[in-house]
């Protein structure tokens, strides 16, 4: 099958590229800076330059491209720019478009969250037949917020009851392949990781692979998100489908770096 993938550049997006080339099928990236990347076509969902270019020939697409940074390019990107994704796949006779989002975010009013809600329902417009899956947050995604927490000297900061199921990226992918293979299927059930745990923990594993040796602390955050945060809102304990626990991830991480 002949796929484009949206984001193939990006953490997940790559995975998606090589699992679906390693099982004999086409993986066309878009990519707003394709140099050095293979059969990738240069497009912005931004804009919609490079689109119509980068859906010829194709007969579906996993879109997992997001802008992360401001309400303002989120909503452009991912929520305009889905759309217009979605029409030129109409007139591209595109068969299917496999959405990635992200596992409760209905009612968690985060500013990304939102765009990510508003997306999904452009796609439930079924211009296009669709699915979506919904996955908890990533391994890698954990360390970036950890290292985005731990900015002072000898402590790390962090909400220590904030609940999450964190997945490794690789093991989404493999269900995105097989799912984009497959028949449109509309709302998937979540895919989830191994292993619900507290962000408390989750530190304290992150610190222990590295050596070091600060200290936590709470991280009281009066906000209504970091209580629904607290109370387990972004988990899915039904769906524990990944394999790969984030102590595993760490120990690979840390072993070779
Ligand atoms: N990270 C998590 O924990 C997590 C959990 C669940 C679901 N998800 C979802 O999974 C998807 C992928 O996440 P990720 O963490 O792999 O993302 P990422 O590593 O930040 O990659 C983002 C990708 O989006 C592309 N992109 C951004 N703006 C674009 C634009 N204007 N036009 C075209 N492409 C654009 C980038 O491509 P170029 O820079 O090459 O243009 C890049 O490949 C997202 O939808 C995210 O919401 C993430």
């Amino acid at each position: 099958m002949n796929v484009l993938v949206t984001g193939g550049t990006g953490t997940l997006g790559r995975d998606v590229v090589m699992l679906l080339r390693h099982s004999g099928h086409r993986a066309r990236i878009l990519s707003r800076q394709p140099r050095g990347h293979v059969d990738a076509v240069q497009g912005d969902l931004k804009t919609g330059a490079g689109l119509t270019r980068a859906l010829a020939g194709m007969e579906a697409i996993v879109h997992a491209a997001s802008a992360t940074r401001g309400p303002l390019a989120g909503r452009a990107t991912d929520v305009r720019g889905t759309r217009r994704l979605l029409e030129l796949a109409r007139e591209a006779n595109i068969g299917h478009v496999v959405y990635v989002s992200i596992v409760g975010i209905d009612g968690v009013a985060y500013p990304y969250y939102r765009i990510k809600v508003a997306a999904e329902a452009v796609i439930r417009h079924d211009i296009v037949p669709w699915s979506i899956l919904r996955a908890t947050q990533f391994h890698s995604f954990m360390v970036f917020a950890l290292r985005a927490f731990a900015r002072l000297p000898g402590i790390v900061a962090i909400p220590l009851a904030w609940q999450f199921q964190p997945v490794e990226s690789r093991e989404v992918a493999q269900r995105l392949v097989d799912v984009v293979l497959g028949k449109p299927a509309g709302m998937l059930p979540d895919f989830g990781g191994p292993e619900v745990r507290d962000f408390k923990s989750i530190a304290e594993s992150w610190l222990a692979a590295r050596q070091d040796t600060r200290r936590l602390t709470n991280l009281r955050l009066p906000f209504k998100v970091s209580k629904l945060v607290a109370e387990g809102r972004l988990t899915c304990p039904d769906h524990k489908d990944g394999l790969i626990t984030f102590d595993q991830y760490l120990a690979e991480k840390y072993a070779v770096s």
